[in-house]
């Protein structure tokens, strides 16, 4: 591992990496403890994983190896998560028959049910292991409570994707998932004398694109009024080298006025194919602008959250074949570290 400015040094918040078993050992853990100070599983504590093929609750060998690591290198450890359409079994929307839940009052009462259990679940299981939350022993900082319930499209009155969660329970899915969320990470399971040990995130892309910015900002802004209890605001940050680093702040920027600290959730930044040279430099200068648009915002405002990158080297992100991330497949910094470092 090169002998780096380590990344975590050169901002004055918390810099997450999205990661799994495979970058907690070896090499990649030594690079991944140099640079970042914050773990998300990219997928191990979705809805899918804490389930078994018998419909029981267990929680994935990954969602523990991820807790493991964090506990022991003192890694703060961002939950991803507890309510989303995707990654979440189908199993999750049908009534015990396997019939489709439907809005109706029996089936809303059992949905309520089925995500208060989840939740309370997932809370717990990580509590009885690591400790009440708040505590030294437990890594967990955030959860985003819920992920992707914006719309796309400009769906007529609420904008928010019709999802199944939304067709059996319509907005109300939402605003419980932050009060089943609050009542087991910030009040049942959290250490005594500690004040909101768990920061509760909604969570989403294309925030940097007008139209669904308005949207988020009016469903934020309805969540608030309801006193729905929302501590962040994510931003997934799935860029590339056409977006406009100046729609970056005009992001964070239309929530700066709202009760809400921020995050950037999922950071990374395709330079389409094939992969050139000229591209990587490209996005060396990209990082560069987008790490400035995140110091500049929070030394004005105080308020972001965290920065997380999606994932540590090219070989293993989700968009592997656009080469988006810090560093690439030999653990060899890219520009796009430079840039982000601020170095030349
Ligand atoms: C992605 C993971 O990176 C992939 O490994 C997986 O196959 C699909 O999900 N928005 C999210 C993340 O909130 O959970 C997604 O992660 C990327 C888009």
């Amino acid at each position: 591992v090169q002998d780096l400015v380590p990344l975590r040094d050169t901002v004055d918040f918390p810099l997450g990496v999205a990661i799994d078993s495979r970058e907690t050992s070896g090499a990649a853990s030594e690079l991944l403890l140099r640079h970042f100070g914050q773990v998300t599983g990219e997928n191990h504590m979705k809805v899918e994983a804490w389930y078994d093929a018998q419909q029981r609750f267990q929680r994935h060998a990954e969602a523990t190896a991820l807790l493991d690591y964090a506990q022991a290198n003192d890694l703060r450890l961002y939950g991803h998560v507890l309510v989303w359409h995707s990654q979440s079994p189908e199993w999750f929307f049908e009534r015990e028959d396997g019939t489709a839940l439907t809005s109706s009052e029996a089936d809303k009462a059992f949905m309520r049910e089925r995500l208060r259990t989840h939740v309370f679940d997932v809370a717990r299981s990580i509590a009885e292991d690591y400790g009440p939350y708040g505590s030294d022993t437990n890594p967990l900082v955030a959860w985003d409570v819920v992920n992707e319930v914006v719309s796309d499209a400009n769906e007529p009155g609420d904008g928010l994707r019709r999802s199944a969660w939304y067709s059996i329970l319509g907005e109300e899915y939402i605003h419980l998932a932050f009060r089943y969320a609050d009542e087991a990470f910030n009040e049942v399971y959290a250490a005594e004398g500690t004040d909101r040990p768990v920061a509760l995130f909604i969570n989403d892309y294309n925030t940097e694109q007008g139209a669904k910015q308005d949207r988020y900002r009016a469903l934020v802004e309805r969540l608030l009024a309801a006193g729905v209890p929302v501590d962040g605001v994510g931003h997934q940050f799935h860029v590339s080298l056409t977006t406009p680093v100046s729609s970056l702040t005009v992001a964070l920027d239309r929530f700066a006025d709202l009760p809400v600290v921020q995050a950037v959730t999922e950071l990374d930044v395709t330079v389409g194919t094939p992969v050139t040279e000229a591209n990587l430099v490209a996005q060396g200068h990209y990082y560069r602008d987008a790490f400035d648009v995140f110091r500049d915002f929070h030394a004005r405002t105080g308020d972001m959250y965290s920065v997380t990158v999606w994932g540590l080297t090219d070989n293993r992100s989700w968009r592997s074949t656009q080469a988006p991330l810090l560093f690439d497949g030999a653990l060899q910094a890219k520009y796009a570290y430079y840039g982000a470092a601020g170095l030349d």
